[in-house]
């Protein structure tokens, strides 16, 4: 199978740190099929060889085993084309389809991985040029939009031109391994069938902590933000994950139904909970890595004065049979403590208490998702021989785990999530890219935020390297319980 790979934004960022390196392992892995073409394209003013040389050049910059060896590259070079484009010039788009012409390749991929602002500009030029036709796949990076007019106008100009099974919206949360083994987990086995349920679980908690902060992205970041950078896109889709109903079959649209019957369940924001179940934060001047780190205000590129929350918890509830009254609380943030992303799934106490317990000591579960990917099941066992005294068992319970690690197992050069979404794209499989109805479900709960947020106090200051505001510990106290890592 022949493909031609067409990368707008050539020379960004994402390229640069995702998506090549991407392309190459699978160059490497022997995944990519070998008649193939990698087109770059950007304004600058390049030959094919400069592009080459541009590319070789980041390689060199990576560490160990991902750096590809001189003769590897020049191979994988060989892949490598570069085509100097004015996005919103039409002429453009026709040199374009003149170099896609000289191949017609089985599969046309176009990776738009430029600024938002750009979507349906390039997208309405490529329709024009008629490179929309059905060997076309378009990838749509995210944000896909700023709010949910700007994204359903994106949608609305993208669906005009394209059927919605050429459209690859991209949240590279869905091609990490550790996201698909949440899928194997609930619906390869049927251990937890029975249990994943409201009569069983009190709460669920998502975390996804970063330890940097905004690096080179501040003037990005600042108009962007937490909810938006994070929460719309990676974390709701963990939400699904974890809450869906098993999908009739493995087929894109059989999985998308049912992730997107659970946005639709998520409780409605109200005034109150407004109020109380959304917390926003922004970093201070602190300490990561053991070394002072200047503030977000602070951080190149952004506004001194600047409103954007680099750190969110919310705490909601799937609203539906199986979930009804599940507190599900949700956390993410820049310059947190540790880099670390897991759902934690907290199950009732039992019904009547024999034993002693050390307080606070529950059966969870914890899945793992970075940096480590693996499973921990924590249950209470008897540690040592407890004596009857005075006739009662007095016995003392000791919290143990069991402990899967999935990287010791399958090896922690498993593929990785950009690898593997670009395989797809070129294959076609759908399943783990996001259909345009859940995306705008997405943006529809997380609007009254945005608006509430638009015209309140302004996020809460936290100290970079800890777990962000007390007020995110303060709410989740409210109910009785506590972040995992702080037990
Ligand atoms: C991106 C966000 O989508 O995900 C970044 O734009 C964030 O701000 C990144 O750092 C986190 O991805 P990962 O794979 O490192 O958890």
């Amino acid at each position: 199978m022949s493909f031609d790979l067409v990368l707008f934004g050539g020379t960004g960022d994402l390229a640069w740190r995702k998506l090549m390196p991407a392309l190459f392992q699978a160059f490497r892995h022997g995944s990519l099929p070998p008649d193939g073409r990698i087109v770059g394209v950007a304004r600058d003013d390049l030959s094919d060889d400069q592009y080459r040389e541009l590319i070789q050049s980041r390689f060199n910059a990576v560490e160990g085993a991902k750096r590809p060896s001189a003769e590897e590259f020049e191979k994988f070079a060989s892949m490598l084309y570069y085509l100097r484009m004015d996005l919103s010039k039409p002429a453009d788009y026709t040199r374009l389809a003149d170099l896609l012409k000289q191949r017609n390749a089985d599969t046309v991929v176009m990776y738009v991985a430029t600024a938002p602002a750009l979507f349906t500009q390039v997208v309405e030029q490529i329709a024009a040029a008629g490179l929309n036709g059905p060997s076309t796949r378009v990838v749509l990076e995210k944000p896909l939009g700023h709010d949910l007019a700007s994204n359903r106008a994106i949608n609305a100009a993208v669906c005009k031109v394209l059927e919605e099974k050429q459209v690859f919206r991209i949240d590279h949360y869905l091609g990490k391994p550790s996201v698909q083994n949440l899928f194997a987990m609930r619906f390869g086995n049927a251990l937890f069938e029975p249990i994943w349920r409201r009569e069983h679980i009190a709460n669920i908690q998502i975390t996804i902590a970063e330890d940097l902060g905004v690096e080179k992205r501040g003037a990005f970041y600042d108009q962007t933000g937490a909810l938006r950078d994070m929460v719309q896109n990676h974390a709701l889709q963990l939400v699904c994950a974890i809450g869906m109903e098993p999908p009739i079959n493995s087929h894109a649209d059989a999985i998308r139904d049912e992730k997107l019957k659970v946005l639709r369940a998520l409780k409605p924001w109200t005034p109150e909970t407004l109020g109380l179940h959304a917390i926003r934060g922004q970093y201070t001047a602190g300490t990561a890595y053991g070394e002072r780190v200047p503030g977000y205000r602070d951080e190149p590129g952004v506004d001194p004065e600047s409103r954007t929350e680099t750190f969110v918890a919310l705490r909601t509830e799937i609203a539906n049979w199986r979930w009804a009254g599940v507190p599900l609380y949700i956390r993410t943030g820049k310059r947190l403590a540790s880099r670390d992303a897991r759902i934690e799934v907290n199950f009732r106490p039992t019904p009547h208490a024999i034993y002693r317990a050390p307080s606070g000591a529950v059966n969870k579960l914890v899945i793992n998702l970075q940096p480590k990917d693996g499973l921990e099941l924590h249950m209470l066992a008897q540690a040592q021989d407890n004596r009857q005294r005075n006739g009662h068992s007095a016995a003392q319970l000791a919290p143990v785990q069991l402990d899967l690690d999935f990287d010791k197992r399958f090896g922690a050069e498993r593929v990785g999530a950009y690898e593997r979404l670009l395989l797809d794209v070129i294959d076609g499989r759908l399943n783990l890219f996001v259909r345009s109805d859940e995306q705008e479900e997405a943006w529809r709960w997380v609007e009254p935020l945005i608006d509430s947020w638009a015209s309140d106090g302004g996020p809460r200051p936290y100290a970079a390297g800890t777990w962000g505001p007390s007020a995110s510990s303060a709410m989740i106290a409210r109910d009785g319980f506590s972040w995992g890592e702080e037990q």
